[in-house]
């Protein structure tokens, strides 16, 4: 049966970041193939027209896991919009793959009951630069709270210690976000991504790396209940005002 399941016993996990290419359907696609192993299929809804993610769902081959995919960026005349998102009644995992251009009303409705949200980051300043509006927008403007520990980075396309990963590690731990995972520049990505299959469905001799790092992004995420848990028995971590105001000034005005 089609039919959105309870909201608190749905993992709604949001990839997000304005910025085209930083790698969210990449990211989405191979959460989504991770997630497919487990019992329970999971869902993925595409909000972005260019529908990338919907494209590797249909290149998947028939003999793997199960993945329910809904293109959310078709806007149907013939059904209402809850309808047209229903996700099966028994998914426990939905992921939420995003466009280049969110305004703040898409930002709310996308982030709406999530459990997590990812912002992948490319370690160029521009892309930094990006990925610093994106984080502001989702504090002030969707009214992420830093308590709740829904939010992480995920740094793509990285060669180790150059200066601008170590630029986005700082600028991040100023802000109290964690990187949660750090994906190289390989070609496994685009051959995985090219026949709808996730890294973890190839040979584990070759992705062994970036298997780790994806592995790393679903135990961040699989502690979902843990988080909203401890954001609700505990104020240790400080809404840090002051830093969300930084923040916003820093982006307002290019200095990241
Ligand atoms: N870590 C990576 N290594 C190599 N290529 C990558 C990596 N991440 C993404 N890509 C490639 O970069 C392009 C853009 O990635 P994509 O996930 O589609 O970005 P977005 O969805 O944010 O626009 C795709 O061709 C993808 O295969
Ligand atoms: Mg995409």
């Amino acid at each position: 049966m089609l039919i959105t399941p309870r909201q608190d016993k749905l993992n709604k996990i949001v990839v997000l970041n304005p910025k085209g290419g930083c790698g969210k359907s990449t990211l989405v696609t191979n959460l989504s193939a991770c997630y497919a192993a487990r019992a329970t299929p999971p869902a993925v809804m595409d909000y972005d027209p260019q529908g990338s993610t919907m494209a590797w769902l249909e290149r998947r081959p028939g003999d793997l896991p199960t993945i329910h995919g809904i293109a959310a960026y078709k806007k149907s005349m013939q059904a209402t919009r809850s309808w047209q998102l229903r996700v099966p009644n028994e998914t426990e995992t939905l992921i939420v793959d995003s466009p280049a251009s969110v305004d703040h009303n898409d930002l709310r409705e996308l982030t709406r009951d999530s459990t997590s949200i990812l912002v992948p980051v490319l370690p160029s300043s521009m892309d930094i630069h990006a990925a610093s509006r994106c984080i502001a927008d989702l504090l002030l403007v969707a009214k992420i709270d830093r308590r709740d520990r829904k939010l992480a980075v995920v740094a793509n396309r990285t060669r180790k210690n150059t200066k601008s990963l170590g630029k986005l590690m700082r600028f991040l731990d100023s802000l109290g976000i964690p990187i949660i995972a750090v994906l190289r520049d390989t070609q496994n990505f685009v051959s995985s991504a090219e026949q709808g299959i996730g890294i973890c469905e190839m040979q584990p001799s070759r992705v062994k790396p970036d298997l780790e790092q994806i592995e790393k992004v679903v135990n961040w995420l699989d502690s979902w209940p843990q988080r909203r848990q401890s954001s609700t028995s505990t104020t240790s971590i400080g809404k840090r005002p002051a830093a969300t105001r930084t923040l916003l000034h820093r982006t307002q005005f290019g200095s990241v």
